[in-house]
């Protein structure tokens, strides 16, 4: 977030807080405190930032989303979240983030400009800014290319693409029924739905990783996930996609991810999802070493967008020309992330408040 110096603020505070934290954590990422917000320590910049188009106000700006920010005031923090209801201690982060006054007043700037001159904004402003928004994504995960990049509205509908892709190769009979999806047992509700919505109905079958509570380390989540593999397998069964969590949502648990998606590889699973909703401002990602399929992230979370914005990361591969948003519009066939760029008409302002 920029500052009037065009500084890159709040989250940092946030990020570090997090960094404070014992890994694996162990309360609810849904409880990570905002208090934080109110110490007055001095600490090192986070990996990551959001800052503001000049268009949004900023006298200057950041040049290189990973350059360092210098640290925000207590005052000033107390300032950017005033709006908040001050007869409510906001402990709860993570569910759906919040958001620093500079850049709501960014993102109204946004809102305008398109209702100032909607065709010229729908024309020739949305789709250049919407790139600039991906291409700052690429930079920031580390993506070869900026086309790997779409920006959706959040971690749900980025689900959604994954779990709609994987829905089709059941009905093409790519894969078979009875072929495994894996999830965490942590994995997010929501998520878990979407699994049975599109994975069992399809005749998928899906298997639960089960992880210990609480989590004492990350030898501990790497084992129960090899039993699940085996399990798996030992089963017959062709596990075609695993949807692994970067921080688990409840309780809050941050995955080796790496470690399992390698292992995932070894054993043949034809595809990984990677849900790090809560990931990018809290942990440093790179999609390269990592090394999974799908990789998504909400926007609006710990890297302090407005609600709502996330990315979905696609590792270029020959299907990957068959993802497509669930919301079919005038892009449809044109890549996801194109598609992803026009959804119909409706409001794209938290989309375009990130820039360098
Ligand atoms: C791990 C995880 N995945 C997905 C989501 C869904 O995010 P959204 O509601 O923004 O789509 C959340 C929300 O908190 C989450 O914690």
């Amino acid at each position: 977030m920029s500052t009037p110096s065009g500084e890159v603020k709040v989250p940092f505070l946030l990020f570090c807080f997090i960094q404070l934290l014992p890994t694996p954590l162990s309360v609810s990422s849904t409880t990570i405190a905002l208090f934080v917000c109110t110490q007055s320590r001095t600490l090192n910049p986070p990996p990551l930032m959001a800052s503001l188009h000049p268009l949004n106000g900023a006298t200057t700006t950041a040049e290189n989303p990973k350059s360092n920010p210098k640290p925000i005031t207590p005052s000033e923090l107390r300032s950017e979240f005033s709006h908040h209801d001050p007869t409510i201690a906001r402990i709860n982060n993570g569910s759906f983030g919040c958001c620093p006054a500079t850049i709501i007043a960014a993102q109204q700037r946004h809102q305008l400009l398109f209702l100032r001159q909607p065709d010229h904004f729908y024309f020739n402003t949305l789709k250049p800014s919407i790139f600039q928004t991906r291409r700052i994504i690429q930079t920031l995960i580390n993506a070869d290319h900026v086309d790997e990049v779409s920006i959706v509205d959040n971690a749900t509908t980025a689900a959604a693409v994954v779990l709609q892709h994987t829905t089709w190769s059941f009905f093409s009979s790519v894969f078979q029924a009875g072929d495994a999806v894996l999830i965490l047992h942590y994995a997010y509700g929501a998520v878990k739905k979407s699994v049975q919505a599109y994975i069992s109905r399809a005749g998928g079958h899906v298997i639960e990783v089960h992880l210990p509570f609480p989590v004492k380390s990350s030898s501990e989540i790497v084992s129960e996930f090899q039993k699940a593999l085996q399990i798996g397998k030992s089963n017959g069964r062709k596990i075609r996609l695993a949807v692994i969590d970067h921080i688990t949502s409840m309780p809050c648990v941050i995955i080796p991810v790496k470690e399992l998606v390698k292992m995932c590889r070894d054993e043949g699973v034809d595809r990984i999802f990677i849900d790090g909703a809560h990931a990018i401002g809290n942990v440093e990602i790179d999609v390269k070493d990592i090394g999974a399929d799908f990789y998504t992230s909400n926007l609006h979370k710990w890297l302090f967008c407005p609600p709502s914005a996330a990315f979905l990361y696609c590792k270029v591969s020959d299907e990957m020309s068959d993802l497509h948003h669930p919301v079919v519009s005038h892009e449809y066939g044109n890549g996801l992330a194109m598609e992803s760029a026009w959804t119909g008409t409706r409001d794209y302002s938290a989309q375009l408040v990130l820039r360098r």
